[in-house]
């Protein structure tokens, strides 16, 4: 498929990279930039050769928030009509995992939409913030709920209430970012390689329990985590899996 606002590439047959790609903007979320990301992430959630997605900005930023001269003139009708951000989350909803390879800025919706992600890295010139509240608004893509569940409470605050930018290091030591590295698409790519190669039913369940303790209670996700354990034993990649390693081999797959 063409894209005007994002560029896609497969690194690794198993590998989807898509890169947001408006770089006058700093990588502005337009509307039109999020349908084709959204577009992009379901085609390669649904393309069985790939294990794992990898999302990544410029040098400069992975995004520096909603496009706002788009919605600087927007009035509350229009946005509460027309559902503004309805389809915004849709990214959660992907069964695949998806890593983030953060450079430069990621502000506004840009941080909201890494959180949106299962892991970030980040490169040291990566800036974290929620800067809506210098143009009179707050977070409306989920940033001031994952991050009270990334970083805290009172980071959160801080953030949402000064709009101060964060720092690789300091987003590193807070755990909003997985860790901190330089060639930060490389490195990412080689995890979403790694994830890859595992057995894919088993990395889809580790992802569905893992984002069950977003929404569950202690109890109710411990069981879901034990039950979804109890299925993979259905399977022949648990078979495999085990046998291998009591025969001492490598495990061959088959992602059934
Ligand atoms: C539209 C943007 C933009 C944005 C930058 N640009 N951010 N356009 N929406 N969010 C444009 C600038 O207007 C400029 O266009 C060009 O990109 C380069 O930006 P500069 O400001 O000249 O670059 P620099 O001086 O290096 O400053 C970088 C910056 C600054 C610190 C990141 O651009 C900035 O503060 N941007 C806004 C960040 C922000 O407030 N984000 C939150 C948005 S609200 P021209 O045409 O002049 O060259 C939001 C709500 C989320 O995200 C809701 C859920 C989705």
């Amino acid at each position: 498929t063409q894209y005007e606002s994002i560029l896609t590439s497969r690194p690794h047959p198993s590998v989807t990279l898509i890169t947001l790609n408006r770089p006058k903007a700093l990588n502005a979320l337009s509307t039109s930039l999020f349908l084709e990301l959204n577009k992009a992430l379901f085609e390669a959630d649904a393309d069985p050769e790939i294990g794992a997605i990898v999302l990544t900005g410029s040098d400069k930023a992975f995004a520096a928030g909603a496009d706002i001269k788009e919605m600087k003139d927007k009035e509350f009708s229009d946005v509460y009509k027309n559902k503004f951000l309805e389809n915004w989350g849709e990214l959660a909803r992907l069964k695949k995992p998806v890593i983030a390879a953060v450079s430069g800025y990621a502000l506004g919706g840009g941080c909201e939409l890494a959180l949106m992600t299962d892991i970030i890295l980040a490169s040291p010139t990566a800036k974290f913030g929620q800067p809506e509240i210098n143009i009179g608004i707050i977070p409306g893509g989920g940033g001031s709920q994952r991050l009270v569940h990334a970083i805290g409470k009172s980071r959160t605050m801080e953030m949402v209430l000064t709009g101060r930018m964060v720092t690789a290091q300091e987003a590193e030591q807070w755990g909003m970012v997985s860790r901190v590295t330089e060639n930060v698409v490389e490195e990412a790519v080689k995890m979403a390689i790694e994830i890859s190669s595992k057995g894919q039913i088993a990395v889809q369940a580790g992802k569905e329990v893992v984002n069950a303790a977003y929404e569950m209670s202690l109890a109710e996700g411990l069981r879901f985590e034990r039950r979804t354990f109890h299925g993979l034993f259905a399977t022949k990649d648990q078979k495999e899996g085990m046998t291998a390693f009591a025969e001492k081999r490598k495990p061959e797959f088959t992602h059934s």
